[in-house]
């Protein structure tokens, strides 16, 4: 099997989908390190990229080299390194900017990642406009990140948690949603692509319909960042958020975008250093944005190393991307489909990324194992959204979730372990 596979590969089999053939995926893999390896004696097949996706080389070349040529703290220093460090990092910020086409750099922040962009709105724009009785909208398919800091907010100031439902095939009621928007509502926070589900969230009517009432939008945009183009612009998202991790590059560094109008007015985050204007005990004054939401010495590293990330696909196309995700997906779920004794989770008409999936007579950790002896790397559990597990009757599902880097062949490897799975368990 492991030979079929690799020599496969090196066809770029594509399995006669039409168009897919226009995407070197051969050659893009020869640029992830990782996946050049093997585990448990099987080449990886690396299908939990929702969790994090895979980092190429000019990604982890890029902090190799800010390290050992580089290092210095930035906008302090006024030797020679410090100068270097201070312009690979704001170069980053510009670079972001360009690829979610935002305005200007003053609305890129930069943050840990989508968990720490939502607890920042929460406490600055949450604690300054929203009071008792006021209401933040959500919906049924959130991820923890975009529910906790919202719990959190409702206890400090007495405002609701109001949830938008969803279909049993994971769509979102948009007809619920218009009838929970009113004069209470300050905000609504919505995830763009759903990492348990896959679901697309038609993000720009949601937007639109808030902004009606004037009601301010953020969008969770950890799924659908390394998986369409992003134009914040074209959105008008007031709020818009993702991790570096899933987007090929570096842990613990993220985005942060807001319109300047929104963040100017916003109170700081966290207080320290490089965030103020000047200090005195009495009183102390602060940076605009993006400055003044990026206290302490912030990943500077990692900044850089989401920069090149961004080069990276860049080059490659986020439409081309997006296109060779959607034939993989289908093909995957075609086959999956046809696999007996298999329930695939989440059937919305709008898919990207993402197949769950269940099995009666297998627990969804079980599969993970069992697969993981196959050298597939794949996700079971709640995927941080427990209540939409909840809504769904289940505890748990197995996951696979794919990037641009993923084949055809690997599919077929998968249905082959899925249907020895099966057979293992029912004999
Ligand atoms: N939110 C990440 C996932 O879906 C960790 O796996």
């Amino acid at each position: 099997m492991k030979t079929s596979i690799l020599a496969s590969q090196e066809t770029g089999n594509t399995k006669g989908v039409p168009g897919a053939d226009d995407f070197d995926v051969q050659r893009i893999r020869a640029d992830f390190p990782i996946l050049q390896r093997s585990v448990r004696g099987k080449p990886l097949i690396y299908f939990d990229n929702a969790a994090t996706a895979q980092k190429p080389a000019v990604v982890i070349d890029s902090v190799d080299t800010y390290y050992r040529s580089m290092n210095a703290n930035i906008n302090r220093g006024v030797h020679y390194l410090g100068e270097q460090a201070t312009l690979a990092y704001d170069d980053a910020r510009e670079k972001i900017r360009e690829f979610i086409n935002a305005e200007d750099a003053r609305e890129i922040v930069f943050v840990r990642g989508t968990t720490e962009a939502v607890n920042l709105i929460a406490n600055t724009y949450g604690r300054k406009n929203i009071g008792k009785d006021d209401e933040i909208v959500i919906t049924a398919m959130e991820h923890h990140s975009n529910i906790v800091p919202w719990q959190l907010l409702c206890e400090a100031t007495g405002a609701k948690l109001r949830v938008v439902p969803i279909t049993d095939d994971g769509e979102l009621r948009l007809d619920e949603f218009e009838k929970i928007l009113s004069e209470r509502t300050k905000l609504v926070s919505v995830v763009y692509i759903s990492n348990a589900l896959g679901t697309v969230n038609a993000v720009k009517e949601i937007i639109d319909r808030a902004h009606r009432l004037g009601i301010p939008v953020m969008i969770d945009g950890a799924q659908s960042t390394p998986h369409c183009a992003i134009d914040v612009r074209r959105l008008d998202c007031d709020f818009y958020a993702f991790s570096g991790h899933k987007l090929f590059g570096p842990n613990g560094i993220g985005v942060l975008y807001g319109k300047v109008k929104f963040l100017d007015a916003l109170p700081p985050f966290q207080g320290g250093g490089d965030m103020i204007r000047s200090v005195t005990f009495e009183r102390t004054t602060y940076k605009d944005s993006p400055h003044k939401f990026e206290a302490g010495t912030p990943n500077i590293s990692g900044a850089i190393g989401l920069g090149a990330a961004v080069d990276y696909v860049s080059c490659i196309g986020m439409t081309r991307i997006a296109e060779y995700e959607r034939y993989l997906l289908k093909y995957a779920t075609d086959k999956l489909a046809e696999v007996d004794g298999i329930k695939i989770i989440g059937t919305a008409k709008e898919k990207a990324g993402v197949i769950s999936f269940v099995c009666d007579d297998v627990h969804p950790h079980d599969i993970g194992t069992v697969l993981d002896l196959d050298g597939i790397a794949i996700r079971a559990g709640h995927h941080c959204t427990q209540p939409l597990m909840e809504r769904l009757g289940l505890v748990a599902t197995a996951r696979a979730s794919f990037s641009f880097y993923n084949t055809f062949d690997e599919i077929d490897y998968f249905i082959d372990a899925v249907r020895r799975m099966l057979k293992v368990f029912k004999r």
